[in-house]
């Protein structure tokens, strides 16, 4: 794929690279988009509604048994090539940063240091009262899903609520400012399965383009980022991002 080789090229020349990622990375680990239908006990349920403040009061059970069905999904999976090729782009350039809009926790299994999570971590429970930080349930849901009650608070025994941002809610500010600073600071930029739908994180890519940097989009539908992107590579990130690893550092492979 010519684009791939004139990807490669600007990669491997590349002082500051950012690489932003949504739900299409792991697709291939067996981790459903967000615009994916639902299955089990969810099938009945649209994503966006059960991913709101308003949900978790209504039904606290339903909620906290989705996101823990979600955890029981990840801890079942495995990072798949296009994460590892990732981890492999930040071993190879001076500078980089992984900015995800995932709340899974496939990059830092696949060797990512220090991921910005703009949409929270199912790993990061806390108490919806008093926000102090909760212990991570290690129990399994069962494939069909269920209402679960959430536990209690230690300290103020409010629900526990996902530490995850739920629609309506704002990012957390440190880490929106700093991936908005790395976006500004970098000279490559590559946006990786996400539909850029979602504000303000959609923001990033176009920040980076906006400085002057180069985008390269990987996914295999058009999506609105296709306008800011230098480079759109149509296909998948398990199949692309070890190609483009491949040519961009041919000796290192
Ligand atoms: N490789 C690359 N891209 C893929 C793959 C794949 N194997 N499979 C699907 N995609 C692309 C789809 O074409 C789509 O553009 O990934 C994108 C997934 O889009 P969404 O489900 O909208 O996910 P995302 O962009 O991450 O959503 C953003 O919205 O729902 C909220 O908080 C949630 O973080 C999420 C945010």
């Amino acid at each position: 794929m010519v684009e791939v080789r004139e990807a490669a090229k600007v990669l491997s020349q590349a002082r500051r690279v950012v690489v932003f990622t949504g739900a299409g990375i792991s697709a291939e680990s067996g981790v459903p988009t967000f615009r994916d239908a639902l299955t089990g006990l969810w099938e009945r349920f649209d994503a966006q509604a059960l991913a709101t403040p308003q949900a978790f009061q209504d039904d606290p059970d339903l909620v906290w048994g989705w996101y823990e069905w979600r955890r029981t999904v990840i801890r079942r999976v495995h990072p798949n090539p296009g994460h590892e090729a990732v981890a492999a782009i930040e071993a190879r350039t001076p500078r980089s940063v992984v900015i995800t809009q995932n709340v899974d926790d496939l990059h830092e299994r696949a060797g990512s240091a220090g991921p910005l999570h703009l949409h929270g971590s199912l790993f990061e429970p806390r108490c919806a009262s008093c926000a102090r930080s909760a212990p991570v349930p290690d129990g399994e849901e069962p494939a069909e899903g269920r209402r679960l009650a959430p536990p209690r608070c230690e300290h103020c025994s409010g629900p526990v609520r996902p530490g995850v941002v739920w629609f309506g809610e704002a990012l957390p500010e440190q880490i929106l400012e700093t991936a908005v600073q790395e976006a500004t600071d970098c000279d490559v930029l590559l946006t990786i399965g996400t539909s850029g739908l979602v504000y303000p994180a959609a923001e990033i890519p176009k920040v980076a383009a906006m400085f002057g940097a180069t985008v390269i989009q990987v996914n295999p539908q058009p999506t609105p980022l296709d306008a800011v992107a230098g480079i759109n590579l149509h296909g998948t990130a398990a199949t692309i991002l070890p190609a483009l690893v491949t040519a961009a550092w041919p000796r290192l492979s």
